[in-house]
């Protein structure tokens, strides 16, 4: 539908921008912090591109000061960023890293003294590596109580401060990636283990939020999906069924169980038939109905494109985390869909198609089939970045990229969705997890590459000063109104 006037932003938009901890940090292994699966899979030679670590990562723990001073100076009203759970809990649950806490503490102060709304993420994906090696971490059920744990200690330091919570980010990618691709600690590839470990990550989930509302939190909480809308090639019935089977998989799979507490029937009845369905507890149902969250989060950076993949079908095959465009062959689920090309969108150079309605898409199918609220937690375009001589990043990409994206936002609250935040992927540039630091998300450049940590100053892109003009109109300036 074509709106003849857009609805404006809310006055309490929260326009934000957003990090997590291992991206940003560093201080991987100082004052107390304990090892997260990350800090040791970085290490083995060949994991990631040219073997970057987030040992320094942009060395935000000890300028913190100084990028919450941009953010200020930006208008930012929000700022999403992670715990590190192994800075808290060494050993994932026992004794308490007083540092750890205090970190936060002072990261959190440090935002509320410019008035900008702490978003805290509960899980970013670093798992305290002493839990991996007690018990398999994700794989046993032992990981609901300890999560839960840690949750509810945060929940009590950091809860007369913090309004906002995300529990799991991207549990879809966290145990793809984990336990399907390999591509991601623990670098297994077994399905019967995915969907175990799975359903163990929508128990925490649910035991967090649960715990949230048994303690009468003063706030909001829910998690973050990596949402990738998917379509059909065209209009072959064939290919449209397999677009929606890539929908059942690929989304309600996650958010049904998040919002209904049940897993999407078409789904679990196929799991069921290749002998994939994890084992479940009589009391599990209870336990996932009682996470019912407050808002969906939304990571949104793409589309997914698909067609019918026979039984013998194409499988997993090679992303592109080098940059260099057309390297990347797209995967499938035998019997189930496959992705293939979009013939209408213009793909990133690690081959992302770029797609700002599908946006509005995917937002409007969560409202209609949820009836939540939604955060969009991440959106942002990961691209090369040049630094001139005179301290310049010229990102118009990047700020057309981002433009057309928030203009979808409010595209999609004039449609109707209630739209809480809009939080870009990332503030300053960060590691990436898989491809090193040369691919940049930030609107702050930071000078490092993958080689050299170098003098890590910051550098304002012309995209910061694109958003900080878009806050100050609150919005105003997407549509020319
Ligand atoms: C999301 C993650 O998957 O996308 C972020 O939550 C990540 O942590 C971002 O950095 C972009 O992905 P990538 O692979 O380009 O870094």
């Amino acid at each position: 539908m074509e709106h003849k006037k857009l609805k404006s932003f809310p006055d309490n938009f929260l326009w934000g921008s957003a990090s997590a901890a291992y991206q940003v940090e560093g201080a991987w292994d100082l004052d107390g912090k304990g090892i997260s699966v990350w800090d040791k899979f970085v290490r083995i030679p060949g994991k990631t591109f040219e073997n970057t670590t987030g040992d320094t990562a942009v060395d935000h723990y000890h300028r913190y000061k100084e990028d919450v001073a941009l953010m200020a100076e930006q208008g930012l009203a929000a700022y999403r960023f992670s715990i590190a759970w192994s800075r808290i809990f060494p050993e994932g649950n026992g004794a308490i890293n007083q540092a750890g806490l205090q970190f936060y503490d002072n990261l959190i102060d440090e935002l509320i003294k410019y008035n900008i709304e702490p978003v805290v993420t509960l899980y970013h994906w670093d798992i305290p590596q002493a839990l991996q090696d007690a018990y398999g971490g994700w794989e046993s059920r032992r990981v609901v109580d300890d999560f839960a744990h840690y949750a509810v200690t945060v929940f009590k330091h950091f809860g007369n401060r913090v309004k906002y919570w995300v529990t799991l980010n991207e549990q879809n990618v966290f145990i793809g990636h984990g336990y399907k691709t390999a591509l991601h600690p623990p670098g297994v590839a077994d399905d019967k283990r995915m969907y175990q470990a799975n359903h163990h990550a929508n128990l925490a989930n649910a035991a967090a939020i649960a715990a949230f509302r048994t303690l009468g939190m003063n706030g909001k909480i829910g998690p973050s999906f990596a949402y990738g809308p998917n379509y059909s090639v065209n209009a072959d019935p064939k290919n449209v069924l397999a677009a929606e089977n890539a929908e059942e998989f690929g989304a309600h799979f996650w958010l049904d169980v998040y919002t209904y507490g049940e897993y999407p029937a078409l789904v679990w009845n196929w799991l069921e038939a290749q002998g994939l369905a994890p084992e479940t507890h009589p009391q599990d149902t209870e336990l996932l109905k009682q996470g019912k969250p407050d808002f969906i989060g939304v990571n949104y950076y793409r589309t997914m494109t698909n067609a019918f993949n026979p039984a013998d079908g194409v499988g997993i095959q090679a992303m592109n985390t080098n940059g260099q465009k057309d390297s990347a062959k797209y995967s499938g689920e035998p019997g189930v869909y496959k992705h293939v090309r979009n013939e209408f969108l213009e793909k990133t150079n690690w081959d992302w198609d770029i797609d700002p309605t599908g946006l509005r898409i995917g937002l409007r199918r969560i409202a209609s089939r949820y009836r939540l609220p939604v955060m969009i937690t991440e959106n942002g375009l990961g691209e090369y970045d040049t630094l001139t001589d005179t301290g310049e990043v010229n990102d118009d990409y990047r700020i057309t990229y981002l433009h057309q994206h928030a203009l979808a936002v409010q595209q999609a609250i004039t449609d109707g969705v209630d739209v809480i935040g809009y939080c870009t992927w990332s503030f300053t540039d960060l590691l990436s997890w898989l491809n090193g630091y040369q691919k940049r998300y930030g609107f702050v450049y930071i000078d490092r590459d993958e080689q050299n940590e170098k003098s890590l100053t910051r550098y304002k892109k012309k995209s910061f000063y694109w958003y900080k003009d878009l806050i100050a109109s609150k919005g105003a300036t997407l549509s020319g109104k």
